[in-house]
Formats: structure tokens, C-alpha cells, sequence
């Protein structure tokens, strides 16, 4: 029996589209927020009765499970948002001054490529894109000739959710800092299945998605801001603290995290921790890779399949992209859902300048991405489909 049968009792995994959201969850996750609405539904931080108080705790427990995840010291210095898009634009929004110069790679999403667009059409800041390999990795040479006097800040997808491929994080830091730079990094691929260590890695800016490899609700997010780092507020309101005055508190989290928080998807994100603390990172990580691995060399195997991304998987997250000689991506993927009942993604996945890296821009190309609940039969099934697929487009 497969884990997704355990899971959910259900006999078929079809679901290849874990880059833009995981899918089955925990059956905790689920539970959780169920719990959170029906027993423990009171404001966190707003006032002293029971109810607060739970939210409050359970706020402040999943802030700590995200730290312990992350080895982060101070959990206060985690700040909760929307999801991945919202934590960025905080930090970016947050950081940058007028006349800053920001560096940033092509793997980027356009959750940071369109607000660093509008602050540069805005004149605030200026911006250059680090090129990439073919296979989706960050030139490191560009990197070291692309500093100016004014740069302040690199920003840098971990892992691309185009190709998968993971960037060189440690050298791309070492390099910013030696320069005085800081770095934000976007760990919305790599969350949750792949080892993230802000204090060894000297990560001074971390965004995160809950919805993804954290396993937890759509609608969580967040951000961690190195002690010594203070982002602008981008929004002031209720905190629940210093009520009497007009000035927004300047304390972590309060002073990054106006209004009511989702304590809802907050309580199906610890879960979504707990499980992957309880699985081990490293087992979900091994999962991932020799499921990758799996499903790249069998595609590797079918004539008029062209593959993106290194072919090793120790270098990418749980994605494969391909396109078909001659073939509409859109096509194959509806044939995948409806002829087959497999779900992916096709296009660009919101990262144009990736497919321009890459070589598949505008058409994009087929994205795979099989998740910790995926299995051998899951890929043999999807192998046959695309089999039959490319036996009737060729
Ligand atoms: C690399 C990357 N960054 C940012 C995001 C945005 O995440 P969210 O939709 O949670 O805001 C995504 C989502 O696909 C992503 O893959």
C-alpha cells in the first residue's frame, strides 16, 4: 500500500503539481484547523481570556517549530505572512532605500521580479539580473563582475521552481557579504524537503511558503529578519500591544505583523512541521531524489523528449520539466488530466526570465513535480501515460 493510500484510502496518486502546492497534506494538517475554528477560535494577543491565550500559545508554538526548522535563535525574529509573495515584498519593500542598486538572478519569480519592475519604473532603485546556466544555475562569474557601489541587496531563489535546479547559496552569500550586501533568499521550493540553517548559512533575509513542502494551508507564510536587520513597516494597525499610542510598536514580530493572524492556517502549518520533524528531512529528502531520478531517467529514455535541469538530482528539488518535439505544452497537459487523470503545470510557472535561461520561452515547458507522498507506481503510471501521449502527437 502506498503512502498516499494510507494517507487518504484513496488508490490512485495522480497529482504531479506539488511546486504549486502539496497535496495530499498530513491528515493532522487537516484536523487542525478544524480544531483551531471550532474549540480554540479567539484572537491572539488581543485580549486575556482563554481563548487568546490558546491562539496566542499556538501562534507562538508554530513560530517555534518554524525556528527549530530553520535553526533560527530567536523565534520573534520569524514574522508570519499571506504566503511566499507577501513575505517577499515585506522584504523588499521593507529594505530598500531610495537610490539602492539590487541584484537578483534570473531564476526568480515574479513575486520578486514584479515589485523590484515597479520600483525600478518607480526610479527608487536600480536592478540587474545575474544570468544563468542552461541548466537554470546562477553564474557565479557574472555574480563577481555584476556588483556596483550602491548594491545593497542580491535576492536569490534557492531552488527554481522552473527546472528545480538549487543555487550555489553558500558561495552567492560569502560573495554579497564580502562586499557588504545582504542577501533575501526564496525558499519557497525548498521549504520543508530540503536542510535550511539561516544561522550557518548566514542568511540575512528568508522568505517561506506554507502551502508547499511545509505541507501546511494555502494562506501561511513568512518571513525571517536577522537580529540587526529593521524592515520598514509596509502596513500599521492593531497589534494588541501598546494600544495607547499612534506609533506603530517597533518590536519583532509585532512591528512586521499589523492585524489579526490566520491562527487557522497557522495551526495546520505546525502540523505540516511537526510531521516533517517527525518523518526526518533527511528521509524526505532521499524520497525526493530517488523519486526525481526515477522519473528523469525513464523520460531521458523516450525519443522527442527533451529534458531541463541538471539530470543529477542531488542538484535539484523534486521537479522535472520537459517539452515534446513539436508539441503545444498546454496540449500535453490537457491530455495528461484528460485522458489520463494526471495533474501538473504547463507554461512559464510565473518565471519568465528562467524560461529565457533556459531556452523555452514563450511556450514553457511540462512540470512535473511528485512529492514525499508520491511512489514508484505513481511514476510508472505517469511514464505510461506520456508514452501513449507522445506515440499519438509523433
Ligand atoms: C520560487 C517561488 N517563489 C515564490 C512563490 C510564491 O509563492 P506563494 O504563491 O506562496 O506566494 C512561488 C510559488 O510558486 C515559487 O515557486
Amino acid at each position: 500500500m502506498s503512502k498516499f493510500e494510507e494517507q487518504t484510502g484513496s488508490k490512485y496518486n495522480r497529482y504531479f503539481d506539488n511546486a504549486a502546492t502539496s497535496w495530499p497534506k498530513p491528515e493532522a494538517v487537516y484536523k487542525a484547523g478544524e480544531i483551531q475554528m471550532r474549540q480554540a477560535c479567539g484572537n491572539p494577543g488581543r485580549s486575556g481570556h482563554t481563548r487568546t491565550l490558546e491562539a496566542d500559545r499556538l501562534i507562538y508554538r508554530t513560530r517555534e517549530a518554524v525556528a527549530a526548522l530553520f535553526n533560527i535563535a530567536d523565534p520573534a525574529r520569524i514574522i508570519f505572512t499571506l504566503n511566499a509573495t507577501d513575505a517577499l515584498n515585506i522584504a523588499l519593500k521593507g529594505f530598500l532605500e531610495p537610490g539602492d542598486h539590487v541584484l537578483f538572478t534570473a531564476m526568480e519569480h515574479n513575486s520578486v521580479l514584479r515589485p523590484l519592475a515597479r520600483l525600478q519604473r518607480e526610479g527608487l532603485v536600480t536592478i540587474t539580473e545575474i544570468l544563468s546556466t542552461k541548466e537554470g544555475c546562477p553564474d557565479l562569474d557574472f555574480l563577481e563582475k555584476a556588483y556596483q557601489p550602491d548594491t545593497r541587496l542580491l535576492v536569490c531563489n534557492h531552488a527554481s521552481n522552473v527546472t528545480g535546479t538549487i543555487a550555489p547559496l553558500k558561495k552567492m552569500i560569502d560573495s554579497a557579504h564580502s562586499r557588504g550586501v545582504k542577501v533575501l533568499v526564496d525558499a519557497s521550493q525548498t521549504a520543508g524537503t530540503i536542510k535550511i540553517d539561516a544561522q550557518s548559512e548566514n542568511i540575512d533575509l528568508l522568505a517561506f511558503t506554507g502551502h508547499k513542502g511545509l505541507l501546511g494551508p494555502t494562506g501561511t507564510g513568512g518571513l525571517y529578519v536577522r537580529p540587526g536587520l529593521d524592515l520598514k513597516t509596509l502596513r500599521e494597525g492593531g497589534t494588541g500591544s501598546q494600544s495607547d499610542q499612534d506609533r506603530h510598536p517597533e518590536t519583532m514580530p509585532e512591528r512586521l505583523e499589523a492585524g489579526t493572524l490566520n491562527s487557522v492556517g497557522l495551526a495546520g502549518l505546525l502540523e505540516g512541521i511537526n510531521f516533517i520533524q517527525q518523518q526526518g528531512i533527511t528521509l524526505i529528502r532521499d524520497h525526493e531524489k530517488s523519486i526525481r531520478t526515477n522519473l528523469f531517467t525513464q523520460l531521458q529514455a523516450i525519443k522527442s523528449i527533451k529534458l531541463y535541469g541538471p539530470a543529477d538530482s542531488e542538484l535539484c528539488s523534486s521537479i522535472v520539466s520537459f517539452t515534446i518535439d513539436n508539441t503545444d505544452c498546454g496540449e500535453v497537459g490537457y491530455i495528461l488530466e484528460n485522458s489520463y487523470g494526471i495533474l501538473c503545470r504547463t507554461g512559464l510557472h510565473c518565471a519568465p526570465l528562467a524560461h529565457k535561461a533556459i531556452g523555452t520561452f514563450p511556450e514553457g515547458t511540462v512540470r512535473l513535480s511528485p512529492g514525499y507522498f508520491s511512489n514508484k507506481n505513481d511514476i510508472d503510471y505517469l511514464i505510461g501515460a506520456i508514452k501513449e501521449i507522445v506515440g499519438l502527437v509523433n
